[in-house]
């Protein structure tokens, strides 16, 4: 086999065999193959995209090009979530420990925030202590103790992705459907859970910006699961405006641990995706009749504080200090702060989320490069969002950074992001569409 073959075939809009992927896929991974034939690889994917069998089995072999964890060790059945990426998207917060709590075991590896979007395991680290680097057996004995984990993925999981997404990221082929499909699907196969639940973003703040491109991705990752012998569904959900009022890793995790503590208000969106995210891990996992009959047994782990507990077992388990998720307040925010209020009266139309995204970037929340430091407790928390009245004066929006020099261009960024109006723009569903 030739990969300039492989190249050509691709290129000429043909469909390639499951020998011919797996070939390209292992020898990009094993360093055999250079970059610059990958790069021109996934153009030509880019290009003529790839059938449902062609992106299953691209998926395939990136599983299959790294370490898979040996998670045999853990008891019953095994639920996963996984969220496209988003802003103030904290629901696995609150997801994971209320699965937890109805008996079916989560053994989450997350990313870490890269851009305007944020990490797991970053507002995971926000509570002092918290060890998100486990050795399988470690990841084991704690879900198998608290009913789940959540932890950093390790770099060798389906190590043929890091390499292709770092080299699509600089040749602007990220935004490709098998390649997005493949590149998500083949590091949650790698963990070989038993039932998966994808949250795909639509809107502003996500990669597929319409809900028909979105549709297509979650129909190609529901495609590939299926394939695999796994349950799978996929919500698509709005990420035109954040999830919740939190962005930045403390503050969101303040805001998660606020529901697991019963303070819904004010974050009605985070709470009814967190409970249908985890009705529909509950009920691919067997345990309901129906997803309605799952979202009860959901909301009564959340409102009758064993999610909380079990969360807070998780983060003893994992070293860290449990007095923080019962006192969220503990938790350390930067105290610089700027508001930023309305110039008029009207409604918010427009709260930008990946404009939001990036102002909270610029106030030290994110990283622009892999390596950067993040401030942890710098962020945004909107007093008011898309769909709110206000009055000329009203606080819209509290920064929080430990460097005041930042908040010029984070104001820049957030105003220019935000948009007032005469009327009350139409409602838009926080789910807005299932597949399965
Ligand atoms: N997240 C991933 O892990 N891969 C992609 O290609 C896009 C988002």
């Amino acid at each position: 086999m030739r990969v300039y073959d492989i190249i050509k075939k691709k290129r000429d809009g043909k469909e390639l065999s499951a020998a011919e992927i797996k070939y390209f896929i292992e020898g990009y991974a094993k360093g055999e193959i250079p970059d610059y034939q990958a790069a021109a690889f996934c153009m030509a994917v880019y290009f003529k995209g790839m059938t449902e069998r062609e992106t299953a089995d691209l998926t395939f072999a990136i599983r299959d090009s790294g370490e898979k964890p040996d998670l045999s060790g853990i008891t019953g059945i095994r639920a996963d979530k996984h969220s496209t990426g988003g802003v103030g998207d904290k629901t696995s917060l609150i997801v994971v420990p209320a699965v937890a709590a109805c008996g079916v075991k989560v053994a989450k590896m997350s990313g870490r925030g890269l851009g305007h979007t944020g990490g797991t395991v970053d507002k995971m680290e926000s509570v002092p202590g918290v060890k998100t680097e486990l050795s399988p057996a470690e990841f084991v004995r704690a879900v198998n103790s608290c009913g789940m984990a959540i932890i950093a993925q390790s770099d060798s999981l389906a190590a043929a992705d890091k390499k292709l997404y770092a080299l699509r990221d600089v040749t602007a082929t990220v935004d490709s459907i098998p390649l997005i499909a493949s590149s998500i699907m083949g590091k949650k196969l790698a963990l070989d859970d038993d039932c998966i639940v994808l949250d795909v973003k639509t809107g502003s703040g996500a990669f597929m910006k319409t809900l028909g491109e979105s549709e297509k991705l979650a129909r190609a990752m529901v495609d590939i699961g299926k394939r695999a012998g796994k349950r799978t569904v996929a919500l698509i959900t709005d990420m035109d405006r954040p999830l919740g009022r939190a962005i930045g890793n403390s503050l969101e995790m303040k805001e998660a641990l606020g529901i697991l503590h019963g303070n819904l208000s004010g974050a009605e969106d985070l709470y009814e995706l967190s409970v249908r995210l985890a009705a529909e891990m509950l009920f691919l996992a067997g345990k309901g009749n129906n997803l309605s009959e799952c979202e009860e047994k959901i909301k009564n782990a959340i409102i009758g504080g064993e999610a909380l507990k079990t969360f807070a077992l998780s983060v003893r388990t994992q070293g860290g200090d449990e007095s923080y998720v019962f006192n969220p307040e503990k938790l350390k925010i930067s105290e610089k702060t700027y508001e930023i209020k309305a110039g008029k009266d009207g409604y918010i139309v427009r709260s930008d989320a990946e404009g939001y995204g990036t102002a909270a970037l610029i106030l030290g929340a994110g990283r622009n490069k892999k390596d950067d430091n993040i401030d942890k407790g710098a962020g945004i928390v909107l007093l008011k969002k898309t769909g709110d009245k206000v009055k000329k004066g009203d606080i819209v929006a509290r920064m929080y950074s430990s460097d005041e020099n930042k908040f010029g261009e984070a104001v820049g960024k957030f105003n220019e992001s935000t948009e007032i109006g005469l009327n009350p723009p139409s409602d838009r569903e926080t789910v807005l569409k299932r597949i399965d």
